[in-house]
């Protein structure tokens, strides 16, 4: 039987999306749902002097009207709300109803529960409410000379500063140096479903249909905001229609659903407006990065300095890690990062695909590029010269590299040998050709917890394969099918993965392009404590064909228990169930990765290429065509793994090109708020995608060798694009996104 990893098959959840039976956590049917609306501050600081609820509460249909002067206290008092890591998460240290203090613009400041969504959403409108307003910092050049080096960004997993070797040395022994700085609008996540509870009590017990990365962390973060024991909880994900780590975080409207449902006695559906959007559920922060590139005349980088200023919100710490990557990517001896930041009149920004890595290989690889231009050297060979198997951090070894495979394959299939380097030499028409590449690399993050899974045989021989994580797009629901059959030798047709409740098996919250890799470990070690199981059962039974064998020579052919050495001599899972009068037989199993990684650091490579024609006379670029070749380790699914890097390369070009907000200094609001305003890549800007993949073989990361395809797509996509704007038309545009005034 062919294996089932490795072959394209088509998603399980492909037909109920379609034909619209799949459920999303607003389309949940309870008697008696009532829903919230949600109200946002109009002010950026100051305080709520007054809130006249009257002419909503007497609305019709209006069930309640929850303000700070109502809503019960949280529980839990921040930092003390559990994470994905089991300390405070970023986005969960701030409560809004707890009192009258306005941090941010848009930041909740009631929520109106009715009978219908349009009355509830006309109640908000009728709330009256008086500010005194104080100055806010928002925007990089008002808070530049606030800022500050933290101890630690990102949720406290990165320090603020990072250093090697010695810079001024570094700098010293440097033929030729640069020194340049990029400036990046802010970006907002927009996946087509707005993240939506709907909340239900059952005496003490409440159940959560949520929108989310993870069911494991609602269920965390509800349970401590609301003072209940985890086992209180239950939070059902199936269907998450897309989130790229803005529904990573558990941010508060969860939580306000089940308060609202819990102040009506009635069940309630909260969903936030595509407009709430840009203020409750985090942003990828507006940031500066300076580099200073270092290099000896034959290439070699011989100092690297990186630094980042960006705003935070008034509780959290974050910044995304831009420094990360891009400080551990070539062998340059002497490095120093510095992250700067200040407080500012914004929420928390957040995780977005690709967090930190997506703009610091930006700064890191647009320097490369105009570095290569001082040197007069192919941009491939200058990365050529200065690429380590070893993390330049650590000392460590890469536990699976590929990069310079990547490079030549990418290269190859891209048709970069020949390239004239000299800017605005190719032309066609009123067209200006030009092309570009970068590097990538994203981090493998690893889970801190066990990873659980159970699975499930029938007598029939069907096996259901359980784990409680969401599917928020990735294909993880079809992936796991794959592995499952594989490790019990059965053909995917009788495999059936049931995943999205805290009632099933945990599994942490899918971040950091972790997924694949830490379920599919706790799917194959289920799946494979079954398939022993089954064996042991086996030689056991004197009954079978198989009995007295040792279960080391039993292996799995074609959904049957066989001998090795004599494959005729076997039998069915089916047959072995039945005799013994066997309705199911289960197993779980439980992952942890080795947190030391067996003295490996972990990346993921990859190397990007891009072709833009720019027009001559009005600026406008259009990308033609992209070439992206990655090495993820094993890949369960060449079909959505594809999808998952082309999707990446796609935000590469968005972020690149139109994604951007940015804060209006005088309202401390976000200039943009809808679809209108905010552009995303559509079909009509996406060019001919190429996705390669490198084949390596990871024995350190997982069972399966799987790094993940989640985030690396983007990685060096924007940057290739900007080379590729400056060698069409020699223009070095140092910021995100590239627009057409930058051209003109
Ligand atoms: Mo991903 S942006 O780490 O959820």
């Amino acid at each position: 039987m062919t294996p089932a990893v490795g072959q394209p098959m088509d998603r399980v959840d492909g037909r109920p999306k379609v034909t619209g039976s799949a459920r999303f956590s607003a389309e949940i049917p309870l008697p008696g749902m009532a829903y919230a609306a949600l109200v946002g501050a109009h002010i950026a600081s100051g305080r709520i002097t007054s809130i006249d609820a009257r002419e909503a509460e007497a609305a019709e249909g209006v069930l309640a009207v929850l303000t700070h002067e109502n809503t019960p206290p949280i529980v839990a008092q921040p930092p003390l709300i559990p994470s994905l890591a089991g300390t405070a998460a970023p986005g969960q240290t701030f409560f809004p109803l707890q009192d009258d203090v306005v941090h941010y613009a848009g930041q909740h400041i009631a929520v109106v529960v009715a009978d219908t969504h349009e009355r509830a959403q006309h109640a908000a409108s009728l709330l009256h409410v008086r500010y005194a307003e104080e100055p806010s910092v928002t925007t990089l050049d008002q808070g530049r000379d606030l800022a500050r080096v933290p101890e630690a960004i990102f949720g406290g997993f990165m320090p603020g500063r990072m250093s090697r070797g010695d810079l001024r040395k570094g700098m010293d022994e440097a033929d030729v140096r640069l020194d340049v700085t990029f400036t990046y609008a802010a970006n907002n996540h927009n996946p087509i479903e707005p993240p939506a509870t709907t909340a239900s009590w059952e005496g003490g017990e409440l159940t959560l249909w949520d929108a989310t990365q993870g069911v494991t962390s609602t269920q965390q973060t509800v349970a401590a905001l609301l003072g209940l024991p985890v086992s209180r909880v239950r939070v059902v994900g199936h269907y998450t229609g897309g989130s790229f780590g803005g529904k990573a975080m558990i941010w508060h409207h969860p939580a306000l659903a089940a308060i609202a449902a819990r102040a009506v006695g009635r069940p309630v559906k909260l969903a936030l407006t595509r407009e709430q959007m840009f203020t409750s559920m985090g942003h990828r922060e507006e940031q500066e990065q300076t580099i200073t590139l270092a290099a000896a005349g034959d290439g070699r980088l011989t100092a690297l300095r990186h630094h980042k200023l960006s705003p935070t919100s008034h509780f959290d710490e974050w910044a995304e890690p831009s420094l990360g990557v891009a400080s551990q990517i070539y062998g340059c001896p002497h490095y120093e990062g510095e992250y700067r930041m200040f407080r500012a009149n914004t929420m928390t920004p957040t995780f977005m695909r690709a967090p930190g890595e997506a703009s610091g290989m930006f700064a890191m690889e647009c320097a490369m590029d105009e570095l290569a231009e001082r040197l007069g050297m192919d941009p491939l060979e200058l990365r050529l010269r200065n690429i380590t198997a070893i993390d330049p951090m650590t000392g460590d070894p890469w536990s699976s590299w590929g990069l310079e495979e990547c490079y030549r394959r990418g290269a190859e299939r891209f048709g970069w040998a020949g390239r004239d380097p000299r800017p605005r030499s190719r032309r066609e028409g009123h067209w200006l050709i030009g092309t570009g590449m970068a590097s990538a690399g994203y981090p493998v993050a690893q889970p801190v917890t066990p990873q659980r899974a159970r699975a499930r045989l029938y007598a029939d021989g069907t096996v259901l394969v359980q784990a409680a994580t969401p599917d928020f797009g990735t294909g993880v629901a079809t992936a796991m099918t794959q592995v499952a059959a594989d490790a019990l030798g059965l053909p995917v047709e009788r495999c059936r993965f049931e995943n999205g409740d805290t009632a099933l098996p945990q599994i942490a919250a899918a971040v950091g392009s972790a997924g694949a890799g830490m379920i599919s470990a706790a799917v194959h070690t289920a799946a494979a404590a079954l398939r022993d199981a089954l064996v042991a059962r086996a030689v056991a039974d004197a009954e079978s064909p198989l009995h007295g064998a040792d279960p080391k020579s039993v292996e799995l052919r074609d959904g049957r228990m066989v001998l090795r050495d004599d494959p005729g001599t076997g039998e069915t899972y089916a047959e072995m169930m039945h005799r013994q009068f066997l309705p199911d037989l289960e197993a779980l199993g439980s992952w942890t990765p080795d947190p030391g990684a067996n003295g490996h650091a972990l990346m993921t490579f990859g190397a990007q290429f891009a072709e833009v024609a720019v027009d001559a006379d009005l600026g406008l670029v259009r990308v033609r065509r992209m070439v992206g070749a990655f090495a993820p380790g094993r890949v369960l699914n060449p079909k959505t793994a594809r999808s998952q890097l082309m999707g990446g390369m796609i935000w590469g070009l968005g972020q690149a090109l139109l994604e951007a907000n940015r804060m209006e200094a005088r309202t401390g609001r976000w200039a943009a708020s809808s679809l209108g305003d905010y552009l995303v890549a559509v079909n009509a800007d996406a060019p001919d995608v190429e996705v390669e993949l490198v084949e390596v073989e990871d024995t350190v990361v997982n069972p399966l060798g799987v790094k993940g395809v989640g985030e690396i797509g983007q990685v060096g996509a924007g940057a290739a694009i900007a080379n590729a704007v400056h060698h069409a038309t020699g223009r070095r545009v140092r910021k995100m996104p590239i627009t057409v005034e930058d051209l003109l």
